[in-house]
């Protein structure tokens, strides 16, 4: 069984989705260990405690730099002997002793196809204000590992969306979340649980 720990920072629809997974037995060989937030009082927090999961929190503001955080952050899943990092809606930015550590065991949800809508400044609402600016006619989520260069790892799953014709972000966002987010995250944790997943180069094999 795989200690899997969700990294949240706001409301966490997608832990939820997480949770849900888990109570449906759809995390196979997999179970949610910790929730660590990079801010107190977010409702992801509630999820956590609702579902009986254990929190931390790790406010950003409390460490000097983006290494100190992550180094506690590094220390705090090796001491719960963490297998698998998700970043679920999580706007922190880490450093390279994460990966040293999660070489291809840290996952991330990104709410568009990436590489369109991605990088640094393209989180939550915003990715869907760029995709609409844009005019683009799909959009959609992408899971993928994370690695160095920000939403550059190499991608696991991905599933796009119309784009319609009266769409605000906010519509946009929601019809992703429901669509998309909630349905691939659970599944790509699962789908790294089961040791399904192989990296080779830029490209994840999914084996049967
Ligand atoms: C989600 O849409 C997630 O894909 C996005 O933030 C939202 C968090 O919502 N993540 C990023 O933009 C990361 N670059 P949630 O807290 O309800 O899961």
């Amino acid at each position: 069984m795989k200690n899997i720990a969700v990294l949240v920072s706001g409301g966490g629809t997608n832990l939820q989705a997480l949770i849900d997974a888990q109570a449906r037995g759809e995390i196979v060989n997999g179970r949610l260990s910790i929730v660590i937030s990079s801010a107190p009082e977010v409702y992801a927090l509630e999820r956590a405690k609702k579902a009986g999961i254990p929190t931390c929190v790790l406010p950003r503001k409390n460490y000097p730099s983006s290494q100190g955080m992550t180094v506690a952050l590094v220390e705090k899943l090796k001491e719960l002997a963490i297998d698998v990092v998700v970043m679920a809606g999580f706007m922190t930015i880490v450093t390279k002793d994460l990966f040293e550590v999660y070489n291809n065991a840290v996952i991330n949800i990104h709410p568009a196809l990436i590489p369109s809508f991605a990088g640094p400044g393209c989180y939550g609402l915003h990715v869907h204000e760029k995709a609409l600016e844009y005019g683009v006619k799909v959009s959609g989520a992408t899971v993928h590992f994370v690695t160095e260069e920000c939403d550059a790892g190499p991608i696991i799953l991905q599933k796009a969306v119309d784009v319609l014709p009266n769409d605000t972000p906010e519509t946009l966002q929601r019809r992703i979340m429901e669509q998309c987010e909630w349905k691939l995250l659970p599944q790509a944790v699962s789908l790294f649980c089961q040791d399904r997943l192989r990296v080779e180069g830029r490209t994840v094999q999914i084996l049967p």
